[in-house]
């Protein structure tokens, strides 16, 4: 355990958590050393579009809040799919059971494999990304900002977005989309809930090698007609900090948005992106 438990006594929930090596697990395993208890989500079961290889499963979800517990924090788990409203609703009345409230919402569920052409893309494919990435956000937001208002001792809302929330992508347009869309709610949402010392801010990372990751790498590798490894240095040639991002650039950005230290940054879209992304 942390020496600095600056966040003693704050609850976080994060949604799609429950993936090993991706952002959500990192993001709660930072707040979580340093004394936050956490609620670790994720589907658990594998969905429509989303089979067990995509998904964070129940079991991996309860390896994450045992990995938590086994170095001194406190973690619960609840099985949470962000596009329905009531599991939305339950997965934050269990924050509140279990740890008396919700402090910190980090909206992080993803689908970033459904990569098409544009002319290809099914309109259910365009649904599927948008109802995960945008609509479960604000479900999320809508509801936390309920509970956090409720208590009356503000928060924080962060929405992890992406650099592809600022810049277009080929064969992404859902997913450029969604992430778009994210910053729209952020700004929008910020407003609102400021004066209620509620803060919603959006964190853009660049790429990542995580689960969902390693899936656009064999896709644009392919489409470029370059090995994953050459792929790779590619985009590192083109990063000004020289390397692709780690799940942890991304905790660190979260864990200062939800300090005190950021009580006065709301209604940003943070670049963690080593200066890839220019504003
Ligand atoms: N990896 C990157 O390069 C990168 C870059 C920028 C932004 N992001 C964003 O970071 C977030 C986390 O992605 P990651 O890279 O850690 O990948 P990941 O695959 O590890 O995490 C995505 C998680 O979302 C969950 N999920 C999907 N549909 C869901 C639903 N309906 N309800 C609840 N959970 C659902 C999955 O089960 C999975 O655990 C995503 O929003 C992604 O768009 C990732």
């Amino acid at each position: 355990m942390n020496d600095k438990q600056r966040f003693a006594g704050k609850v976080a929930l994060c949604t799609g958590a429950g993936r090993p090596e991706g952002l959500g697990e990192a993001i709660l395993k930072r707040l979580a050393e340093e004394g936050c208890q956490v609620v670790v989500t994720d589907l658990g079961k594998p969905q429509r579009h989303m089979g067990s290889e995509h998904i964070g499963t129940t079991q991996e979800m309860e390896q994450v809040a045992e990995e938590i517990r086994a170095s001194g924090g406190t973690a619960t788990t609840f099985a949470l799919d962000v596009r329905d409203e009531d599991q939305v609703e339950a997965a934050i009345a269990h924050a509140v059971a279990e740890f008396g409230g919700l402090d910190f919402m980090i909206n992080n569920a993803g689908i970033g494999y459904l990569i098409q052409p544009v002319t290809e893309m099914a309109k259910e494919q365009w649904q599927a990304v948008l109802e995960v990435n945008l609509m479960g956000a604000f479900l999320c937001t809508k509801h936390a900002a309920r509970q956090m208002l409720a208590q009356g001792r503000g928060g924080r809302i962060v929405n992890i977005a992406s650099e592809a929330a600022k810049n277009g992508h080929p064969h992404m347009a859902a997913y450029t989309a969604s992430k778009h869309g994210m910053l729209g709610l952020t700004r929008s949402t910020a407003i609102e809930l400021g004066g209620h010392g509620i803060t919603v801010n959006a964190v853009c990372p660049n790429h990542v090698t995580t689960g969902l990751g390693a899936v656009q790498n064999e896709y644009f590798a392919k489409y470029k007609n370059m090995t994953v490894e050459e792929y790779l240095a590619d985009m590192r040639n083109r990063i000004p900090m020289a390397r692709v991002g780690r799940t942890e650039d991304t905790a660190n950005a979260v864990a200062w948005l939800c300090s005190e230290e950021a009580s006065y940054v709301t209604a940003q879209g943070i670049n963690v992106s080593g200066g890839a992304v220019l504003y």
